[in-house]
């Protein structure tokens, strides 16, 4: 694999997808590896990102000069890049000058990773300090107002730096430098893409299951679908998929999931009505945490229930759990390769660590978009591919108050209609999700036809965003607003109001609970 050594800041794995995108395969590792853990994964290459610190405050990660002794090429980006001119006797100046931003760069020499670059270019810098003199044996490529240094390299040794930020979209020609350096630099090859990993990861999953047999929880959500479309692939009926219908969810799913979703893979599905359990279960309560803990717990026993009944009257148990989880949790959870890393709540709804299940985690290497990938490689409908991510407590937590059959009827009418106008405006893949909300104990007056209304309040919320960590509400066009809103107060008659929220994440969550 390349490396990508973390430095801290956001960047590591940005580079991380932007090396993936190359068609290279790269993995994130902490700066706290050592060189020999390094080299112990045998890296192609490794990238040094950036990160918040100055390479000469104390306590800051440090790089040992003995990285650039193996004859791995390494490129180091503004931290990293600060950080190899420091370890190979070149001079990092604490300027307190900060470069933040689109900043201009004249390219003195193109070298290798500016192959192809203009004299003159736009590059995204957040730095303060800056490379003074190159380390002896570099080639000083690029100079910028602020930054005396700011690209060198070292072509016999395979070393090279960028003071700026190749891997954002505001350095046009980032994605190239990038390319560069993987390509000619460190002469690999574009070879990794989604028919490789679904090679691969049938490889594995077959090796580690052998002839047991395995469950997966299905949300028909992708992470969840393209897991267990790859598990089917690799030891096929061993798989039985459980999708637990709770009632919280939206119009067309179960129906999505038992049609789309089985016609496609073949896969053994178990689907289990817990409609009325769950109601019942939920009568009486509004405390967004009790009803989420509610959910979950339910959730387990007929999880529970259905994976016992698959095994009952032979003498097999099951003995591996499948689970979507995917590369930025492993990453977020400290990269490591223990069960004690494992998020516990991810995808199948809230599944206790104490399970008896071995997990299977085809996609713990992959982000969301090669998920996608995956999904599309493997025949999965687009339909599921390309939904947007919606939570596992469903409906339940879309609908502020208590819940009952009449309320999700409500809600559910009102977010089939949001969904179909959305798509219809091609907007799907342009907002991250869109929470329809419910106010289901909050009443204003309206009127209609004639007549007084007195009706409830639907909230939409409409959200761009990268992770879900940090949100920001999506400018809907005003027309595509005004369909949804006239559509909603026409045909669901307990609505007689829709109010859009504003808020970014933070201070707002996504869902309202
Ligand atoms: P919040 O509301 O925390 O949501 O901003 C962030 C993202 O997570 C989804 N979400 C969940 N997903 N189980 C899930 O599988 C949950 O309990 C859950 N709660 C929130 C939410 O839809 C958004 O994408």
């Amino acid at each position: 694999p390349v490396l990508v050594v973390d430095f801290g800041a956001q960047y590591a794995q940005l580079i991380a997808r932007r090396v993936r995108e190359a068609n290279v395969y790269s993995e994130i590792v902490p700066h706290t590896a050592s060189v020999a853990d390094l080299l112990a994964k045998d890296p192609a290459a490794i990238i040094l990102s950036g990160g918040p610190s100055s390479v000469y405050a104390t306590g800051a990660p440090f790089v040992d000069p003995a990285l650039f002794e193996a004859g791995v090429p390494v490129l180091g980006i503004c931290y990293g890049f600060q950080a190899m001119a420091a370890a190979l006797g070149g001079t990092v100046a604490q300027t307190g000058q900060r470069e933040y931003g689109g900043t201009a760069v004249e390219v003195t020499s193109a070298g290798t990773v500016l192959s192809g670059s203009p004299e003159q270019q736009t590059v995204w810098m957040s730095h303060g300090d800056a490379v003074h003199a190159a380390p002896e044996g570099f080639e000083v490529l690029a100079t910028s107002s602020g930054s005396p240094v700011a690209a060198f390299e070292d072509r016999a040794r395979r070393l090279f730096g960028v003071q700026w930020h190749p891997e954002v979209k505001h350095s046009p020609l980032g994605q190239k430098a990038l390319e560069n350096f993987l390509y000619e630099g460190a002469g690999l090859a574009p070879d990794w893409n989604a028919g490789n990993v679904v090679a691969e990861q049938v490889e594995r999953i077959r090796a580690q299951v052998g002839s047991a047999r395995v469950i997966c929880g299905l949300s028909g959500g992708v992470d969840s679908s393209v897991a267990a479309a790859l598990v089917q692939k690799a030891v096929g009926d061993q798989l039985t998929c459980v999708f637990v219908d709770h009632g919280l969810l939206r119009s067309g799913e179960a129906e999505q999931v038992e049609k789309d979703f089985v016609a496609s893979t073949g896969v053994n599905l178990v689907v289990v009505d817990a409609r009325d359990r769950f109601l019942r279960a939920l009568a009486g309560h509004t405390d967004p945490e009790t009803k989420r803990k509610i959910i979950g717990r339910e959730f387990i026993r007929v999880f529970e229930d259905a994976a016992r009944e698959i095994v009952a009257g032979s003498d097999e148990d099951v003995k591996f759990l499948v689970q979507g989880t995917l590369y930025p949790d492993v990453v977020e959870s400290g990269g490591g390769e223990g069960a004690a890393n494992i998020k516990s709540h991810h995808n199948v709804g809230g599944l206790p660590d104490d399970l008896q299940f071995e997990l299977v985690e085809p996609l713990r290497t992959l982000f969301k978009d090669e998920v996608r990938a995956v999904g599309l490689e493997l025949g999965v409908p687009e339909g599921i591919v390309w939904r947007q991510p919606f939570p596992g407590p469903g409906l339940g937590i879309r609908i502020i108050g208590e819940v009952t059959a009449e309320r999700l009827d409500v809600l559910r009418a009102a977010d089939v209609i949001a969904r179909e106008e959305l798509s219809k405006a091609g907007l799907d893949r342009d907002i991250w999700q869109c929470p329809v909300v419910l106010l289901a104990d909050v009443r204003s007056v309206g009127v209609q036809g004639d007549g007084r209304t007195y009706g409830h309040p639907i909230v939409l919320r409409p959200v761009s965003s990268e992770d879900a960590m940090t949100a920001d509400w999506t400018r809907l066009p005003y027309d595509v607003l005004s369909v949804i809103s006239t559509r909603i107060t026409n045909e669901v008659p307990e609505v007689n109001r829709v109010v859009l929220d504003v808020t970014s994440k933070p201070p707002g969550t996504i869902e309202w609970e």
